[in-house]
């Protein structure tokens, strides 16, 4: 699996998004508080651009007229028919076991690490002594 830069940090900031393309697919990143998730742009109830949803939490209630308000702006609401998705992991509230919209792994990275990358020649300390080159193996 190739990995993408798709964004710098500063560039979404808490509670903002943004819709990348990678690969020709549409996938949307969200910073929710400083964590940063990625979900596809498609909707799987009917296929809209489900990234321009709203941002909501989680309301539940244990009777009627008593409702708490949790996980504030984890969950993104299709702007079409108002299914909700879990940000964190893609699966729809409603249905968690039958309906998710594609999730992506993502990482934050220090600039310099990505400039090194992952594949590297092995390299072996080196010394001069008096008139010699020392190579340590
Ligand atoms: S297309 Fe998203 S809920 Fe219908």
């Amino acid at each position: 699996m190739a990995r993408h830069i798709v964004a710098t940090v500063d560039e979404i900031a808490p509670g903002q998004r943004r819709v990348v393309s990678v690969n020709g697919r549409e996938i949307g990143i969200f910073n929710v508080d400083g964590e940063y998730f990625a979900v596809g742009n498609r909707c799987p109830h009917e296929g809209a651009s489900l990234c321009k949803g709203r941002v909501v939490g989680l309301v539940e209630a244990s009777e009627p007229g008593a409702y708490q308000y949790s996980r504030r702006g984890e969950l993104i609401r299709c702007p079409w028919h108002g299914w909700e998705f879990d940000l964190r992991t893609g699966k729809s509230w409603c249905e968690p076991d039958r309906t998710k919209v594609r999730s992506y792994e993502l990482k934050v990275e220090p600039g310099g690490a990505l400039v090194e990358g992952e594949l590297r020649a092995e390299t072996f300390p080196v010394s001069i002594e008096k008139q010699y080159i020392v190579v340590e193996v």
